[in-house]
């Protein structure tokens, strides 16, 4: 790729869920202090960037989607200073930082949200949310049939009478971004956290922003596409069109600062045109690649996701982003444990069939690591994926904590199982989680056998996803064909993906049943396994020079 590029068309960015990464006060929660002391691990992994999820001041109720003050750290997480310190010394590791923000909703707790409360039904303070009177002769029912993303009706009652929405739980009051007053309060906020110095933010719930202005009842049927060809019945609060003029308005003011800072956007598009829209030139630099991430384990709908993905950002000049795992979803190496790996949509919760197979997993998860870091563009890590950690599904629901688990009446374990915290050393809990001495045991239990999968027993061991990892990201930064650019398919057996990049690499993946003889080359740069007579066994992966 070109050496003048924005560094946002080409970054490996690692995903810090704060709460779990690292514990440096002993309280069982990650925090800032942690973070810092594990940035070399960090600068060793060799990523560009990390982002961090929320670490405003929050009560909590959805681990810190729930924002009480966005100009603030939680004392859970550390200090504005703290904050400020880790930007600088992340800069001093030539990493950069990206925040979450999250500007679809606020806490109940937002002084916002507080005064609107209180100045009680018809005030001004209410129109910066999305208060309505209930249908119904006594207005019981609540305006419209809108659904939470976490179970149960988007809508709750006040003991005035009125109802506000909330896509998420009860504590996270839908904004008003028709009010002037959001607009200019969330500009401030970019410019407050620019200003020291971060590299960009990740923007949450990116597409839900803009809602329908008579907030209809939903459409019948909720299909990305509805009719004629082409054709799309907007949702009345999804991915609506009218959403990008937000983000219009945030580039400019992402481009007052020097620096190249950057968005990247959390928008579950139906499709990758839909996406694409939110790249436009003028618009976010980048979006998570879902699509990608909820594709089963299938060479031909893979290939189709990718092919779609690059057609459709690279025709609005945007990067593509690879993504597998976040702290939403299930951890990818148990859905690739799976023998059925069935693709999602967006609007559905995965759903496992059967038990996972943690071996079938990891060499899946080996192989889609060298497919991710081959193909054009960013990526993304979501922490412990370099370590090969599954998802804990067996958590005691004793110890569930996401809101999902109490607001689907105990039908959905939620997504503690991808949350659970990270494995430094040591042979049991806290595994260097948390410091020596630590007042508390780390928020979720850790499994007993996570001793093998902590970064210091991986540390030095050839054959372990860590080091496939560092690896694969020091190639990554090496080789002039990878980063940003373009692909092209060679042919292959069925079930085989392979594709070159110029100048000189073969990236092949089997995702066949049989084994498969490796495309000519020179040299074999990396494999997910142990290549036998140069072929690629099932679930294999190779990066070759030729
Ligand atoms: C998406 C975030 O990734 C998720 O964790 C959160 O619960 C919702 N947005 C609501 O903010």
């Amino acid at each position: 790729m070109s050496g003048t590029a924005p560094w946002w068309r080409s970054a490996v960015i690692y995903q810090v869920y704060i709460r779990s990464f690292a514990d440096g006060n002993g309280d069982g929660v990650g925090d800032i202090a942690g973070l810092r002391s594990r940035l070399p691990y960090l600068k060793e992994l060799g990523v560009d960037a990390v982002w961090i999820n929320p670490w405003y001041k929050s009560p909590m109720a959805d681990h810190g989607y729930d924002v009480a003050d966005y100009r603030d750290i939680d004392p859970l997480f550390g200090t504005l200073e703290e904050a400020e310190q880790l930007i600088e010394e992340a800069h001093r590791h030539g990493l950069r930082v990206i925040p979450d923000i999250v500007p679809n909703h606020t806490s109940d707790q937002h002084p916002w949200f507080q005064a609107a409360v209180e100045a009680g039904p018809g005030s001004l303070e209410r129109e910066r949310y999305i208060f309505r009177p209930g249908r119904g002769s006594d207005g019981s029912e609540p305006p419209n049939d809108w659904v939470s993303c976490f179970g149960g009706p988007a809508w709750t009652r006040l003991p005035d009478g009125e109802w506000y929405l909330h896509l998420f739980a009860p504590e996270q009051p839908d904004l008003n971004w028709q009010h002037p007053d959001v607009h200019a309060e969330f500009e401030s906020i970019l410019r407050f956290w620019f200003s020291r110095g971060v590299d960009g933010f990740r923007i949450d719930v990116a597409h839900g922003l803009v809602k329908h202005p008579e907030l209809p009842d939903l459409p019948p049927v909720q299909g990305p596409r509805d009719g004629e060809a082409g054709q799309r019945t907007p949702h009345p609060h999804w991915d609506r069109d009218e959403v990008h003029d937000i983000y219009r308005a945030w580039r400019k003011v992402a481009d007052e600062f020097p620096g190249n800072r950057s968005f990247v956007a959390e928008a579950w598009a139906d499709t990758p045109e839909r996406l694409a829209a939110y790249v436009r030139a003028g618009g976010l630099h980048t979006a998570f690649n879902f699509n990608f991430l909820m594709t089963g384990w299938d060479a031909k709908d893979l290939r189709s996701v990718i092919d779609d993905s690059l057609a459709m950002l690279g025709a609005v000049g945007a990067p593509a982003t690879w993504v597998l795992s976040n702290h939403d979803v299930m951890r990818h190496l148990s859905r690739y444990g799976r023998r059925n790996v069935k693709g999602w949509a967006p609007s559905e919760r995965y759903e496992p069939e059967g038990p996972a197979d943690l071996e079938l997993g990891t060499r899946r998860a080996r192989a889609a690591a060298l497919l991710m870091f081959a193909l054009p563009g960013g990526a993304y890590i979501y922490q412990g994926e370099e370590l090969g950690l599954p998802e804990v599904e067996d958590l005691p629901e004793a110890v569930l904590q996401d809101p999902i688990w109490e607001r689907s009446g105990h039908t959905d374990r939620g997504r503690d199982g991808c949350r659970v915290p990270i494995p430094w050393s040591g042979r049991s809990a806290p595994y260097g989680f948390s410091p020596e001495g630590a007042t508390a045991a780390p928020w979720l239990p850790q499994p007993a056998d996570w001793g093998r999968l902590s970064v210091e027993a991986q540390t030095g061991d050839e054959t372990s996803m860590l080091e496939l990892y560092r690896t694969a990201l020091r190639l990554r930064r090496e080789h002039p064909a990878l980063g940003d650019g373009t692909l092209t398919w060679l042919d292959a057996p069925d079930g085989v993906l392979c594709f070159r990049r110029d100048p000189g690499f073969v990236c092949v993946l089997n995702l066949s049943a049989e084994p498969c003889p490796l495309p000519p080359h020179s040299a074999v740069l990396l494999a997910s396994g142990p290549l036998e007579n140069d072929m690629l066994a099932p679930d294999q992966a190779a990066w070759l020079a030729a």
